[in-house]
C-alpha cells in the first residue's frame, strides 16, 4: 500500500487526475472504475479541464462504476447516473455507451448484478477503481456486515449512510433505503486501487481501515490483500494514518 499525502484537497485531485491521465495514455482503450459522492468531483474537475486543454482522449475509455440507488431512473437528479452525466460524462468524448453503471431500476435486481459482474469480466476488468470511503467504513455500498460480499449485490444502506447522503435529498425520507453496489471482490479484482480521502473526519476510518484487523465490520479493511493500492489523502485526512505508514515523497 502507498501513502500519497497533498497539502490540500486541490491537491490530491490533481494527483489523483495525473494518475488517470498515465493510464489513459498508456492504455487509450483502459477500463476505469468510477465513484460517485463528494470526495471525485475534484478529480473529474481536473480530468475535464485536461480533456478541454487537448490532453486527454477518452474515445476508446470504458467506465464502470461502483453502485446505484434502488429505485431511481438515470434520469432523476439524485441518481448516480445522472450525478456522472453532469460530473464528467457531459464534457469529455467518452462515448455514452461505454459508460457502464448498474440500473437501479430493474425488475430483477439480483439478474442485474450478474448482467453488470458479466459485463466488467467481458471488458477484460477493471485497470484503476477509483474509490471513496465511508464514514463507517465502506467503499461503493459495501456496508460494515459479517461477511465481504464478493460480487455485485443488492445491499441495504447503513442507517449512518442513509443519514450522510441526506444532504443530497430533500428530506431523509427520501433517500432510497437499498443500492446495487460492486463487491468486495469485485474491487478486489481491479488491477489497481485509487482511493482518495479528504478532511479531518475521515482521519480515523483511514487510518483504521488501512492499519486495523483486516474485518467486513470495516469494509475498506478488506483493501490490505490488495498489491497495487494508492492511498491518495490530504493533510488533514492523513493526521493518523501517516503515524502509521510512512508517506510516498511521490
Ligand atoms: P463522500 O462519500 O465522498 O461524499 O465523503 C464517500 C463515500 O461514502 O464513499
Amino acid at each position: 500500500m502507498k501513502l500519497i499525502v497533498a497539502p490540500d484537497y486541490a491537491g490530491i485531485c490533481e494527483k489523483a487526475a495525473d494518475i488517470f491521465a498515465a493510464e489513459i495514455h498508456r492504455n487509450p482503450a483502459c477500463v476505469l472504475g468510477l465513484a460517485t459522492g463528494s470526495t471525485p468531483v475534484g478529480l473529474y474537475q481536473a480530468l475535464i479541464r485536461r480533456y478541454q486543454e487537448g490532453a486527454l482522449d477518452f474515445s476508446k475509455v470504458q467506465t464502470f462504476n461502483l453502485d446505484e440507488y434502488c429505485g431511481l431512473a438515470g434520469d432523476h437528479p439524485q441518481s448516480y447516473r445522472y450525478f456522472m452525466q453532469k460530473n464528467l460524462f457531459d464534457h469529455v468524448n467518452i462515448p455514452l455507451e461505454h459508460t457502464y453503471i448498474p440500473s437501479g431500476i430493474a425488475d430483477d435486481p439480483e439478474q442485474e448484478c450478474r448482467r453488470y459482474d458479466a459485463l466488467i469480466e467481458s471488458c477484460g476488468g477493471i485497470d484503476i477503481q477509483l474509490l471513496g470511503i465511508g464514514h463507517n467504513g465502506h467503499i461503493g455500498f459495501n456496508e460494515p456486515d459479517d461477511h465481504f460480499p464478493v460480487g455485485s449485490h443488492l445491499t441495504r444502506l447503513a442507517e449512518s449512510t442513509i443519514q450522510a447522503n441526506s444532504r443530497f435529498f430533500a428530506s431523509e425520507s427520501e433517500v432510497p433505503t437499498h443500492a446495487i453496489t460492486m463487491g468486495a471482490g469485485s474491487i478486489l479484482k481491479a488491477k489497481k486501487i485509487l482511493l482518495m480521502a479528504s478532511g479531518e473526519g475521515k482521519a480515523e476510518i483511514l487510518c483504521r481501515s488501512m492499519t486495523g484487523p483486516v474485518t467486513p465490520f470495516v469494509p475498506a479493511s478488506v483493501l490490505q490483500l490488495h498489491r497495487d493500492v494508492v492511498i491518495l489523502a490530504d493533510e488533514a485526512a492523513a493526521s493518523l494514518i501517516r503515524k502509521q505508514i510512512q508517506p510516498s515523497d511521490e
